[in-house]
C-alpha cells in the first residue's frame, strides 16, 4: 500500500511541517483522503483546549478495520499481516496472510454478535501475546466495540479498578500465557478480578496453555467451542459497523500522578489517519516490509506499531511470545534473521539489558535484513544508542529516537529514519501537525533555543487524547488546565541550539520504570495497605537497566523485629494489588517522612537520599521536623 503522504526528503519535511502549520486543516484534510472512509467528513476540524473539546474529520463515517482488512485483499491478499513467533522455540511460529485475518476477524466478530456484543459496549481483554490478541481487537473494532487491553502484569484488583471503571460487561482472556519459563495463569486471575465484578456477563477464554482453570457455567464460554458454532453457521462475513470519526475505538488505561490509572480513550478516525502518518513516515515504510516491534500490545505502543498502523499500511508486522532473553538473550537477533526483519523497534531497557550480555548472543546472527532501528518509552542514554547503533544496526540503520504518550495516540517527535537528522538521546524534530512549546513554571513560554522547560503541545493533532473514560474533567486537570491553550505532557525537555528536542523526564510523580509509566501514589496506595503499613513515600532512582527504581520510604507502627521479612512482605503485596512491575527495588523503614508545615511530603529531599547524594537535600529549615531528614540519612536500608 503506497501513500502519497509518504515525506522523501528533508526539504520535504520542511515544506509538509511548514504547511502542517499555516493550514492544518487543509494540510490533514489531504492525508485523511487516503484512507477509506464509509463517508466524508463535512468539516476537518473543531477544538478548543479550555474544556477540552477536539474532533477531527467531523460528521465522517468509517471502519478502522476496513481500512486494515478489506482495503488489501485485492492485492495484499496472501502477503502476511501477521508472524507470531511462540515463546517455546520447538512451536512452529505462525504466518497469518491478509486474507487468513480477514477471515478470522470475522469469525470472531459473529463469535462476539452470537453473544450479544453490540457498538458502544466495553470489552476488557487480559490475553498473552498471541494472534488471538489482535484478532479479538481487530473484531471488537470491526462490531465497534470499545476495546481496553489490559497488560498481562497486572494483578487482579488492578484489572477489577479498571473493569469496574470501564464498566465492561465482557472480558476475552485466555487459560495462560507463556513468558519465558512462566505460565502465568491468566484465567485465574481474570477469576479473581470479578469476585467484585459482578457486571461481568461473559467471560471468553482462549485455551493457550492447558492449564487447568475453572469455568463458571453461564459466564464463561471457551473461544474454539463458539468458533465451531459458527463454522455450523457458515462464518457469514457482516458489514463492518458505520462508526463516526469521533465514536470511541479503544480505552488504555495509565498511570497518571493521581493514585487512580485513568481510562485514555481514543477516536476512531483520527486515530487511524495520525497512527499512520506517522508509522509511514517515521519508519520510512517501504511494500512489503517487516516490521518487529518487540512491546506488549497491553501498552501503547503494541497498539498502535503492531497492530493498527502496520495494517492500515499493509505492512507484516511480527509479534512474539516471551521475553528477549529467553531461552537466551540472543531472542530478538534470532527472530530478525529468520524472518527477515527490516525494522527493529524496541526499548532502552531492552537494549540496556541485552547489552549486559556482550557481544557473545550476537556470534553469528547476520542481522543484514536490518534497515531501521527505533526505540520508544524513556529516554535512551548515549551508551546504549552507540551500542544498538555499532552491533545491531552495524552503522548503516538509522536509529529514530521516538517521543509519544499513551494520550497522544502517535509519535510525536522523532527523527524521520534517514531522511531527517538523528542525534544520540534526542528525539530531535516534531512530526508535521505537531507543534511543541516550552514553558516555564509560571506558564511563561520559553522561545529560542538552548533552553530547558516542560514540555506542551499548542495545536491538536488528529490523535490527541480525547477524553478520561467516564470523567471528563479529569481530562482537563490532567493535561488542559496547568497552561492555558496547551496540552501539557507531564515531561521535561531541552531544545538544543539547532533547535532539536531531548525528552529529560517526567516532571510530575510519574516514574518511568523500564519504560513502564508508574504513578508513585498507585505504589504508595498499595503499600499503605500492607498490615502496620502507616505511610509510604515512593521516587524514583536512576537504575542502570530499568532507567529509574523505585524506592520506597516506609513507616510502620511499630519496629519490626525482623525487618527484611516484612520488606519482603511489603514487596509481595505491591505485587499483589498492582502487578509485579511497580514492585519497589530497594525499601527503607523509617521513623518519619519530611514534611513541610502544612503537611506535603517534600519528595525532593527523598529522590536525593534515593539517588545516594545525601550531601545535596538542600534546604530542610522549612520543614516540620528537620531532625527527621538526619534519621533517614543515617538509617539506611
Ligand atoms: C516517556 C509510551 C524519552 C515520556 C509510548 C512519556 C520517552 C512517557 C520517550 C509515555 C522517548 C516515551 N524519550 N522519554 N523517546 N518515549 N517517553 O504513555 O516520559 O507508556 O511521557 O507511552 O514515556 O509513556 P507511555
Amino acid at each position: 500500500m503506497h501513500y502519497s503522504f509518504q515525506i522523501d526528503s528533508y526539504e520535504g519535511y520542511k515544506a509538509a511541517y511548514g504547511k502542517s502549520v499555516q493550514q492544518p486543516e487543509q494540510f490533514w484534510s489531504e492525508i485523511a483522503e487516503q484512507f477509506l472512509w464509509k463517508k466524508k467528513w463535512d468539516k476537518v476540524l473543531q477544538w478548543e483546549f479550555t474544556t477540552p473539546d477536539v474532533k477531527w474529520f467531523i460528521n465522517g463515517k468509517l471502519n478502522i478495520t476496513e481500512n486494515c482488512l478489506d482495503r488489501h485483499l485485492a492485492s495484499l491478499g496472501d502477503k502476511p499481516a501477521i508472524i507470531w513467533e511462540p515463546n517455546g522455540v520447538e512451536e512452529p511460529h505462525r504466518v497469518i496472510s491478509y486474507n487468513e485475518l480477514f477471515f478470522k476477524v470475522n469469525q470472531f466478530v459473529n463469535v462476539l454478535r452470537n453473544n450479544g456484543v453490540k457498538k458502544g459496549d466495553r470489552i476488557c481483554i487480559y490475553m498473552g501475546m498471541v494472534p488471538e490478541l489482535p484478532i479479538a481487537m481487530l473484531a471488537c473494532a470491526r462490531v465497534g466495540a470499545i476495546h481496553s487491553v489490559i497488560f498481562g502484569g497486572f494483578s487482579a484488583q488492578s484489572i477489577a479498578d479498571r473493569l469496574t471503571d470501564a464498566n465492561a460487561a465482557f472480558i476475552i482472556t485466555c487459560d495462560g500465557a507463556y513468558r519465558g519459563g512462566k505460565d502465568i495463569q491468566l484465567k485465574s486471575i481474570i477469576d479473581d478480578a470479578l469476585v467484585t465484578c459482578s457486571f461481568v456477563r461473559t467471560v471468553i477464554v482462549l485455551n493457550r496453555t492447558n492449564t487447568p482453570v475453572s469455568m463458571i457455567k453461564g459466564r464463561d464460554i471457551w473461544w474454539h467451542e463458539e468458533i465451531q458454532k459458527i463454522e455450523v453457521q457458515g462464518n457469514p462475513v457482516v458489514p463492518a459497523e458505520e462508526m463516526d470519526s469521533e465514536d470511541p475505538l479503544f480505552i488504555l488505561y495509565t498511570s497518571g500522578s493521581t493514585g487512580k490509572p485513568k481510562g485514555v480513550v481514543h477516536s476512531s478516525g483520527g486515530y487511524m489517519v495520525y497512527s499512520t502518518y506517522s508509522f509511514v513516515n517515521v519508519f520510512q515504510y517501504k511494500q512489503g516490509d517487516v516490521h518487529f516491534c518487540t512491546a506488549d500490545i497491553g501498552w501503547i505502543t503494541g497498539h498502535t506499531y503492531i497492530v493498527y498502523s502496520v495494517l492500515c499500511a499493509g505492512g507484516t508486522s511480527v509479534m512474539y511470545e516471551g521475553l528477549p532473553t529467553w531461552p537466551d538473550s540472543g531472542r530478538l537477533w534470532d527472530i530478525t534473521d529468520k524472518h527477515k526483519v527490516n525494522v527493529l523497534y524496541t526499548a532502552p531497557t531492552a537494549i540496556r539489558s541485552l547489552m549486559a550480555y556482550g557481544l557473545a548472543p550476537l556470534e553469528g546472527k547476520s542481522l543484514a535484513s536490518l534497515k531501521v532501528l527505533g526505540t520508544v518509552g524513556e529516554p535512551i542514554n548515549e551508551e546504549a544508542w552507540h551500542w544498538y547503533d555499532e552491533h545491531i544496526g552495524k552503522k548503516r540503520c538509522p536509529i529514530v529516537d521516538t517521543w509519544w504518550q499513551t494520550e497522544t495516540g502517535g509519535i510525536m517527535i522523532s527523527n524521520l529514519a534517514g531522511i531527517t537528522p538523528s542525534k544520540p538521546s534526542y528525539a530531535t524534530l516534531p512530526l508535521p501537525g505537531v507543534q511543541p512549546v516550552l514553558v516555564d513554571e509560571q506558564g511563561n513560554v520559553i522561545e529560542g533555543n538552548d533552553v530547558s522547560g516542560n514540555l506542551c503541545i499548542r495545536y491538536p493533532w488528529p490523535s490527541i487524547i480525547r477524553t478520561t473514560y467516564g470523567d471528563h474533567e479529569r481530562c482537563r486537570l490532567n493535561y488542559f488546565s496547568s497552561y492555558k491553550g496547551m496540552y501539557f505532557t507531564g515531561d521535561g525537555c531541552y531544545r538544543d541550539a539547532n533547535g532539536f528536542y531531548r525528552i529529560t523526564g517526567r516532571v510530575d510523580d510519574v516514574l518511568n520504570v523500564s519504560g513502564h509509566r508508574i504513578g508513585t501514589a498507585e505504589v504508595e496506595n498499595a503499600i499503605n495497605m500492607h498490615t502496620g503499613v502507616l505511610e509510604s513515600a515512593v521516587v524514583g532512582y536512576p537504575h542502570d537497566l530499568k532507567g529509574q527504581g523505585i524506592y520506597a520510604f516506609v513507616i510502620m507502627d511499630h519496629a519490626p523485629d525482623d525487618a527484611d521479612s516484612i520488606k519482603a512482605d511489603i514487596m509481595q503485596t505491591v505485587s499483589r494489588v498492582i502487578g509485579p512491575i511497580a514492585r519497589p527495588d530497594k525499601i527503607q523503614l523509617v521513623s518519619g517522612l519530611p514534611k513541610t508545615r502544612s503537611g506535603k511530603i517534600m519528595r525532593r529531599i527523598l529522590r536525593k537520599i534515593a539517588e545516594n547524594e545525601p550531601g545535596a537535600v538542600g534546604d530542610t529549615s522549612t520543614l516540620l521536623d528537620p531532625a527527621v531528614v538526619e534519621d533517614i540519612k543515617n538509617g539506611g536500608l
